[in-house]
């Protein structure tokens, strides 16, 4: 259960940011500026048209959904800690959880 977790947070981690950077690119290589809140201009990661950019689109897309499943399997993990196997991992990051009982 250990290794699982390891293995899941870790890639919630990795695809967080990876995600992002990937969307980024790709809307670089729409030839669309980026901008942090409407405010501050990043630049862009990709240049306008290119192939890499709109491949790491594809891949952004099919990222997405792993990101997806790997938080619906997340949940049910915590879910499963709270509910089957009662061993108070959900109050580590709820700290009103553990009142609940
Ligand atoms: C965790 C964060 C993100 C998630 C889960 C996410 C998810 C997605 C998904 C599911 C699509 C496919 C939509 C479709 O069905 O066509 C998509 C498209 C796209 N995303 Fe993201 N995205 C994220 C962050 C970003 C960021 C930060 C950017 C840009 C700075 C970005 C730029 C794009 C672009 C340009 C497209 C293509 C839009 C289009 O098809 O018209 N994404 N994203
Ligand atoms: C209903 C929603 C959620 C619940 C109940 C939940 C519950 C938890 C719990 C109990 C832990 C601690 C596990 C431990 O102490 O070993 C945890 C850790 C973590 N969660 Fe969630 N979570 C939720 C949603 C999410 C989402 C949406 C993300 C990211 C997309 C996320 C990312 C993480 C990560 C990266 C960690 C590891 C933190 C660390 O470095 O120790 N969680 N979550």
């Amino acid at each position: 259960m250990r290794l699982a977790a390891s293995v899941t947070h870790g890639l919630l981690y990795v695809l967080l940011i990876a995600l992002p950077l990937m969307g980024w690119a790709n809307a670089s290589a729409r030839g669309w500026t980026v901008s942090l809140f409407h405010v501050v201009p990043l630049p862009a990661l990709a240049a306008a048209g290119s192939a890499f950019g709109h491949t790491l689109g594809d891949v952004h897309k099919l990222t997405a959904w792993v990101l997806l499943g790997l938080i619906g399997l997340h949940v049910a993990a915590a879910l499963f800690h709270q509910f089957v196997i009662r061993d108070g991992t959900l109050s580590r990051m709820l700290p009103g959880a553990r009142k609940m009982r």
